[in-house]
């Protein structure tokens, strides 16, 4: 019998999440389809997810539901000018974001994600290293204020997270009654993060609000993608939960890529039918592999 696993994303519709074995942040996906013993693996995600899944399982038969399911911050990076671009510092590390096509992760040497950015970087930093970062110019430009680094950045954004605005947020918290917090993914721009009582991936986001013991019924302003509200009023349905406006009057805040992922589409996938991630050759496997699991060593 075929043995089917299939993923989604906490980005993912309510519905799609309820269709998968596992849900989580993109290094959790990351680990459980690297272990996962399947066939097929249906990633209910974006493009760069599915061939990280592949690298790591290259025997499974990895499968995106809706070819389209890419990413701006693949989109906005052009390969050829990244490699010139890395060359011109040969003596710093290159640390790419997971989210990288599996061209770009060959190119790097080592990969993070929101997660675990922090502590690589910190890591790389101590050990006397220089650093160069890509592809996201606000998760860079986040970690060059907070602490200090010089690192030089690519310029890519997540056309979703970019769009989240210090005077939106501004005016939602002057109509606020009570107290507001902020919480925020670090793909948004500085002047929002800024802000931000609490900084970080998918995932911390969600610890937080499992944790969150301040006031009662003070709002909570998240600044993310809005598929992850649904995990969090799960969690908290006493909390008051809030997706941070992008500009005045206006809170839809969600991934067009990561919306792909319909019933339909799904179901297509788990029946063998979608795109396969099948174009990727045994020398680039290998070679995005190399920062990938260096990253999933230091994570252990
Ligand atoms: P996470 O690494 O937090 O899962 O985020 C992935 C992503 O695409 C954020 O926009
Ligand atoms: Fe890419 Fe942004 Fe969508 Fe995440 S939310 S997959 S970074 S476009």
């Amino acid at each position: 019998m075929t043995r089917v696993v299939t993923l989604a994303h906490y980005y993912t519709a309510p519905e799609i999440q309820q269709m998968a074995d596992k849900v989580g942040d993109s290094l959790e996906l990351s680990l459980f389809a690297r272990d996962a013993d399947a066939d097929i693996i249906v990633f209910a995600g974006v493009r760069f997810m599915a061939e990280t899944a592949k690298i790591l399982n290259p025997n499974a038969t990895v499968i995106l539901p809706d070819a389209g399911s890419t990413c701006s911050l693949v989109t906005q990076t052009d390969v050829s000018a990244l490699k010139a671009w890395r060359e011109s510092y040969p003596d710093h590390v290159h640390v790419s974001y997971i989210n990288s096509s599996a061209e770009h992760k060959a190119l790097s040497d080592w990969i993070v994600t929101s997660r675990n950015v922090d502590d690589i970087i910190a890591h790389l930093y101590a050990e006397g290293k220089k650093v160069i970062f890509s592809p996201d110019y606000n998760m860079g430009g986040y970690l060059n204020y907070q602490h200090g680094y010089d690192m030089p950045l690519w310029s890519a954004v997540c056309e979703v997270h970019d769009k989240f605005n210090q005077a939106a947020l501004d005016e939602a918290f002057a109509a606020c009654t009570t107290a507001k917090y902020l919480i925020a993914h670090p793909e948004s721009p500085l002047p929002v993060l800024k802000l931000a009582d609490y900084v970080g991936s998918t995932s911390g986001m969600l610890n937080w609000i499992k944790s969150y013991d301040k006031e009662p019924d003070g709002v909570i302003f998240v600044a993310t993608e809005d598929g992850i509200l649904y995990n969090m009023r799960l969690a908290r349905p006493d909390l008051n939960i809030e997706q941070a406006p992008i500009y005045a009057g206006c809170q839809c805040n969600s991934c067009p890529y990561m919306k792909m992922n319909t019933i339909n589409a799904v179901k297509n996938a788990q029946a063998g039918k979608g795109t396969v991630i099948d174009y990727l050759t045994p020398a680039d496997m290998d070679a995005a592999r190399l920062p990938i699991e260096r990253m999933l060593e230091f994570s252990k």
